[in-house]
């Protein structure tokens, strides 16, 4: 059994997908056993709490300087035998020292098609903002493993949504998580914990 934890800075909607993906047995070989929040007001905290996870607050501006916040964070999440890593909204750049010591171990949901709208200051509507702009007619979402280069790591899973006449940056953005967010961050998890990610290089392949 692999234990999971969750960062999240939100409203944790992914965070209760993957709860609820883990009623439904869909995740057997993971347990989330610990929620770390970098905001100490967000609703993702009261869906832990409700579902009986542990939950820690981290935030960024209670270390001086970065690197002692990455160690703190790696601190806490070696102590807590983690193995997994999931950011679900997860607003802080994590640092060097924690993506080394989870390599293929950090697992994002981004909302969109990897490679389009991505990297730094893609977040929030903002990825669905440019979607609109640029008018591209199908988005969707990716969830793939943390390297050092924002969204850039191997992907595990994309699923594509359609883009519908009249959409806002608020529709779109509704339309993604529930087409595609809530399904493949689950399935992603349950894929890593049955083992069946192969990493080769900068790509995955899924085992059978
Ligand atoms: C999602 O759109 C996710 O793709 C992005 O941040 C948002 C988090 O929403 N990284 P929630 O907190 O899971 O509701």
């Amino acid at each position: 059994m692999k234990n999971i934890a969750v960062l999240v800075s939100g409203g944790g909607t992914n965070l209760q997908a993957l709860i609820d993906a883990q009623g439904r047995g869909e995740i057997p070989n993971g347990k989330i056993t610990l929620v770390v929040s970098s905001n100490p007001n967000a609703y993702a905290l009261q869906r832990a709490e409700s579902n009986s996870i542990p939950t820690k607050v981290i935030r960024r501006k209670d270390y001086s300087e970065f690197s002692n916040y990455d160690t703190a964070l790696t601190d806490l999440l070696q102590s807590k035998n983690i193995d997994l890593v999931v950011l679900a909204g997860f607003m802080t750049i994590l640092g060097k020292k924690v993506i080394k010591a989870f390599e293929n171990k950090i697992i994002n949901i981004h909302p969109s098609l990897i490679p389009s709208f991505c990297g730094e200051g893609f977040y929030g509507l903002k990825v669905h903002e440019k979607a609109l702009e640029r008018g591209v007619k199908i988005t969707g979402a990716t969830a793939h493993f943390v390297d050092e280069i924002c969204d850039n790591g191997p992907i595990i899973i994309q699923k594509a949504v359609e883009i519908q006449n009249g959409d806002t940056p608020e529709i779109l953005q509704k339309r993604v998580m529930e087409q595609a967010e809530w399904k493949i961050l689950p399935k992603a998890v349950a894929l890593f914990c049955n083992d069946k990610i192969k990493v080769v290089g900068n790509k995955t392949e899924i085992l059978e």
